[in-house]
């Protein structure tokens, strides 16, 4: 059975449509799409609708990652939906807690994935042009332990 991932920031505008796609560019390069579902949200409701930040597409198409997602707003019912919820910041993480309302192992931070690396990934909203970097980098070093894990999931749930 699949397993799904949903990667939430604030915006979902910068970090987690990144995520969204460095993820899904190994998803393909591993052969796993029926396997591996990705998604993204962001905790508030500031760019429903909106594409990727211009910024961070630019940065994204430089390493040959495609971001197409559209900026949606968290909801409780997306609890049930995925196996593996991956908060991006300390922040994220708290809001998620209290709209979820319940205590969850299926609720990460994305930190948990890093060898070394900051708790917070960085926001790079309101930052320099580097910011974008720094995060596709951090981006770069979990995302393959994060597929690791959702193939054991899905292993898991096809048992
Ligand atoms: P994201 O970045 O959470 O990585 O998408 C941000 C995007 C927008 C805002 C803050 C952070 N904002 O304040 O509008």
């Amino acid at each position: 059975m699949p397993a799904s991932v949903l990667f939430v920031c604030l915006g979902n505008i910068c970090r987690s449509p990144a995520a969204e796609g460095v993820l899904q560019r190994l998803i393909q390069e591993r052969g796993l799409d029926d396997e591996i579902k990705v998604d993204s949200a962001g905790t508030s409701s500031f760019h429903i609708g909106e594409p990727a930040d211009r910024r961070m597409r630019v940065a994204a198409t430089g390493r040959g990652y495609d971001l197409t997602s559209r900026s949606r707003q968290a909801t409780a019912r997306d609890y049930a939906k995925f196996d593996l919820i991956i908060a991006m910041d300390r922040n994220n993480y708290r809001e998620l807690a209290t709209l979820f309302g319940e205590p969850s192992t299926k609720l990460r931070m994305f930190s948990e994935f890093l060898d070394d690396g900051p708790r917070d990934i960085p926001d790079p909203y309101h930052g320099e042009a580097d910011g974008f970097q720094i995060v596709l980098d951090l981006l770069e070093q979990a995302c393959p332990k994060i597929l690791d894990r959702l193939v054991e999931i899905s292993q898991a749930k096809t048992r």
